[in-house]
């Protein structure tokens, strides 16, 4: 005899095929080969010695707690919650805030042309390695012999084959792992390569340690400069290290969040994969300061009057320095860039994710053929512009752009619609609630505003900092071509693309998780009984 249900029947199915992650451990993995990155290995060693040393720690653990796990989590809950692409979950969240997702989603684009020119590099200095190629001459052959470097503040189309080729093959590589599907693509590629690079990375660091000087190394990295506590450059430097390096407020998160299936654990995976990228970054700033440590001993100057420490120059002119001058150094400089590499193409991957996620999405086009078109656009794009002879200056102007402006306009702009216009803010944070083992709470949502506050005047004191002082030494027709440019390419897609018709039905659509196919516990069922109106706002 058929039962008769007691409750109200359950919301219509959702008609929406989406990829998913084969269990919590693959999207734990997945999120962490996001998160450690070229931030990790070459951007925190150089921000954490620039800003107070030892002290850039308080600065660091204070936005990792305030700002880096609370908007994690948040989107965590907007990905899974809503289920989709930036644009498709922001749309979601508030019919008006599609523009945010497509911010997100132009940020990843703008990133991934340049990100992949470092990878391109990385790939070239593993080959040079075998014969310690750089050894002579570590500055000369990274600007003259290897990019060939034009003059700043100019626009070269002169190619470098040396350049192009490691491009190709890295764009290549990461089309084909896009194409390939998430499942048989981005998480094989995770659950292989991270378990490889955090045993090549502690192989790195354990032999660093053990290098004459690592100790003054160490030193020059921890001894606190309190005083540059001060400094609220120091505080935003700490804030964009985190937003950088945890993949946040550039849609990331929220994409690989909507991959997860209903009942999924939200929180605790986030804490371990906050706290692991933390983690590999302490292991990166230590493995490279020994390694510096090294250098200074060698050259008998200490830490702080060797050059290059931060930027590019860190990974490709003062690290292969000291790999020629160390005994090993052939196989220690091709495990370290090796490693660049890896670490690289895991973050690149999720970065192009989110723009092939969102075209899948709004145009309904398959995984393969996304990502196709998203790497092979990208691809050309990225050869113009950093297979050049000017490629580094580009590179340069365009990242600063793009961090320092674009990703916390990413973030604001997700805050205001999620919690202030939408008014998601407690029905995030019951979602939370409902799927995760360690519930947020309501300060959680009250850090999330005072985060996106503390943003906003990040916000406008750099963009009036950039505008005045200009950037890099960089004439101003160039920062306005290519840096202000920058943005008002950001700009425009998140204003024009919401404009383009949706080519899939996103109609049908009942938000995660409902009361009877989690099959809460009866306290957990009380407090989540909210009743959604799949036609609602979204
Ligand atoms: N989160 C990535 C990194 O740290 C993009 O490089």
């Amino acid at each position: 005899m058929a039962e008769h249900p007691t409750e109200a029947a359950p919301p219509p199915p959702t008609h929406e095929k989406r990829e998913h992650w084969s269990g919590q451990t693959a999207f734990i993995l997945a999120a962490i080969g996001s998160a450690v990155g070229l931030g990790n290995i070459w951007r925190f060693p150089g921000q954490a010695y620039e800003h107070g040393g030892g002290a850039f720690m308080i600065p660091y653990l204070v936005a990792l707690l305030t700002a880096g796990i609370p908007i994690l989590f948040l989107e965590h809950a907007i990905g899974h919650r809503f289920r989709g692409s930036p644009p498709l979950a922001m749309k979601r969240v508030h019919r008006h805030a599609e523009g945010v997702g497509w911010l997100h989603v132009a940020i990843c684009f703008v990133i991934g042309l340049y990100y992949t020119a470092i990878l391109a590099w990385a790939l070239s200095y593993f080959f040079f390695s075998f014969s310690l190629a750089y050894k002579d001459d570590p500055a000369g052959f990274f600007t003259s012999d290897y990019l060939q470097l034009g003059e700043a503040g100019t626009f070269s189309t002169s190619f470098v084959p040396k350049v192009i080729i490691p491009l190709v093959a890295m764009w290549a590589v990461t089309i084909v792992i896009l194409a390939l599907g998430l499942h048989k693509g981005v998480e094989r590629l995770n659950i292989v390569g991270i378990p490889v690079l955090v045993a090549t990375f502690l192989v790195i660091v354990v032999r660093a340690l053990f290098l004459d000087g690592a100790a003054d190394g160490l030193d020059a990295l921890f001894t606190p400069d309190f005083a540059a506590l001060k400094d609220p450059q120091v505080w935003i430097a700490a804030y964009g290290q985190i937003f950088f390096s945890l993949s946040l407020a550039y849609g990331i998160m929220i994409t690989y969040a909507s991959y997860r299936r209903r009942r999924s654990n939200l929180t605790a995976p986030g804490l371990v994969v906050a706290f692991g990228n933390s983690s590999f970054e302490l292991l990166a700033g230590i493995g490279v300061f020994a390694t510096l440590g090294f250098l200074a001993h060698r050259e008998g100057v200490g830490v702080g009057e060797l050059d290059g420490i931060a930027g590019p120059f860190l990974s490709f002119v003062t690290f292969p320095a000291t790999i020629a001058e160390m005994p090993g150094g052939a196989f220690f400089g091709a495990l370290f860039f090796a490693s660049l590499v890896l670490a690289g193409l895991t973050s690149l991957v999720s970065v192009l994710q989110v723009v092939s996620a969102a075209l899948q999405d709004k145009l309904g086009l398959k995984p393969r053929t996304a990502a196709v078109l998203v790497g092979g656009t990208s691809a050309v794009l990225s050869i113009v512009g950093f297979g050049t002879t000017t490629g580094l200056y580009l590179l340069d102007t365009v990242d600063n752009w793009s961090n320092q402006l674009g990703i916390v306009a990413g973030a604001i702009t997700m805050i205001a619609a999620a919690v202030w216009l939408g008014r998601r803010g407690h029905e995030l944070e019951r979602h939370l609630a409902a799927v995760s083992t360690l519930r947020p709470g309501r300060a959680w949502l009250w850090l999330v505003s005072a985060v996106a506050l503390l943003l906003i005047y990040m916000f406008v004191d750099k963009a009036v900092t950039l505008a005045i002082d200009g950037y890099g030494g960089y004439p101003t027709w160039y920062l306005v071509v290519f840096g202000w440019g920058t943005v008002v390419f950001l700009a425009l897609v998140a204003f024009l693309m919401p404009f383009l018709k949706w080519r899939r039905d996103i109609s049908r659509f009942h938000p995660w998780p409902s009361r009877e196919q989690l099959n809460l516990p009866a306290d957990v069922g009380e407090r989540h009984t909210e009743d959604y109106d799949p036609r609602g706002r979204s």
